[in-house]
């Protein structure tokens, strides 16, 4: 007999069981935090990033940007990299840098992100993290790199490029970037739970080879976001890279337009049914996570009034959900000075746990001439 996944209804594959067991451990993580974070901080503190590419769409306010600021209110203490060395993995041109890089503080701290309790680098900016990239890389095989399912993809992705040295070992950067400021937990999407499965072999084979088997480093554990994946506008994976995006910082008239170009079909009656109508239940999805409903009830609102009804709502839902964002941001935005004062603020604070980790390293190595 064979047994069906419950949500994806194929039949049940490896794969599914490692994701099933990331997701329950995700989920016990979750309580854990409830219960704990409080009284002990430093067990759950936080580590996790964005690649500085393009400015941040609806997807990640939903999926990552919220979560974050819900930790954050939660007791946790966090660390964002902005991972500026990431961008040229899969791309030959760094792009305005710059730039993108102020975009992204921006909408950190528009959803409430507060750097005083949280810590906003550039990866560039820290030395240190960047040296603790070499022992890791002594503990990974080349195999193992080549095997990573979402180097893989990436590559594929790629148009074509040869396989970087940067993108194959990425994934060993990032585990630097997890473990210089000992992450113990990463609020990851899916796609990113091989890296995660690598930075926990990198801490159990630091431990071993080099430490005598003394917890150096503590193995981080994934939290797993439940925002389903959101599509772009035109019914594919919503990626900056395909113009098919929502941008936080568009303006309401900007998220109108993009909203009236989104693919739809010709159907009077608005249901939500995922299978058969992608881009219309993608819609009622969109609206739902901002105003709190699910899919079904925004389908119910807007009944009979076809496409054009489907859009009214979901660009006042967008619109409406991210107005004290926008306005946030455009006010920081008038003052570039306290943004850039928030990122040297990090990356000092970064550096200084960057070097007193890589001092423990270089110790435990015989290194401390
Ligand atoms: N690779 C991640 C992404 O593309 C960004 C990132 C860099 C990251 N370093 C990280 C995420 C460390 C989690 C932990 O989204």
């Amino acid at each position: 007999m064979t047994t069906t996944h419950p949500t994806t209804s194929h039949p049940v594959t490896a794969d599914d069981r490692t994701l099933d067991a990331a997701v329950e451990r995700s989920n016990v993580l979750d309580r854990l935090i409830d219960e704990q974070a409080a009284a002990h901080p430093e067990r759950f503190r936080v580590l996790t990033g964005d690649r500085p590419t393009g400015p941040l769409h609806v997807g990640h306010h939903l999926a990552s940007l919220r979560n974050r600021v819900r930790l954050q209110q939660r007791g946790v203490e966090t660390f964002v990299v902005i991972a500026d060395y990431q961008v040229v993995t899969d791309r030959d041109a760094i792009g305005d840098i710059g730039e993108n890089v102020h975009g992204l503080v921006l909408d950190y701290l528009a959803a409430g992100l507060d750097p005083e309790r949280t810590t906003i680098f550039t990866h560039s900016a820290v030395p240190a993290l960047g040296q603790l990239v070499l022992p890791f890389l002594s503990l990974v095989t080349d195999g193992e790199l080549r095997r990573n399912p979402t180097v893989k993809d990436e590559l594929a992705l790629s148009g074509g490029r040869p396989l970087s040295g940067l993108l194959l070992t990425y994934p060993v950067h990032q585990a630097a970037d997890i473990l210089f400021c000992h992450g113990r937990v990463v609020p990851v999407g899916r796609d990113q739970l091989p890296h995660l499965e690598l930075t926990r072999q990198v801490a159990r084979r630091f431990n071993a080879r080099y430490a005598g088997g003394q917890p150096v480093f503590a193995e981080p554990e994934a939290l797993l976001s439940d925002v389903p994946l959101l599509l772009g506008t035109d019914g594919t994976k919503m990626s900056k890279s395909r113009g098919n995006t929502i941008n936080l910082r568009d303006t309401a008239d900007e998220t109108a337009d993009r909203v009236r170009a989104a693919r739809t079909d010709g159907e009077r009656r608005i249901t939500y049914e995922p299978a058969r109508r992608p881009e219309v239940a993608n819609l009622l999805r969109l609206a739902g996570l901002f105003t709190g409903e699910s899919p079904q009830t925004v389908a119910e609102r807007v009944g009979d009034s076809g496409a054009s009804g489907l859009k009214r709502v979901v660009t006042e839902a967008v619109n409406d959900g991210l107005a004290g964002h926008r306005a946030r941001r455009r006010q920081l935005a008038g003052d570039p000075a306290s943004v850039t004062a928030v990122l040297h603020e990090g990356n000092r604070r970064a550096n200084e746990v960057a070097e007193r980790t890589l001092a423990t390293v270089r110790a435990v190595m015989g290194m401390a001439y």
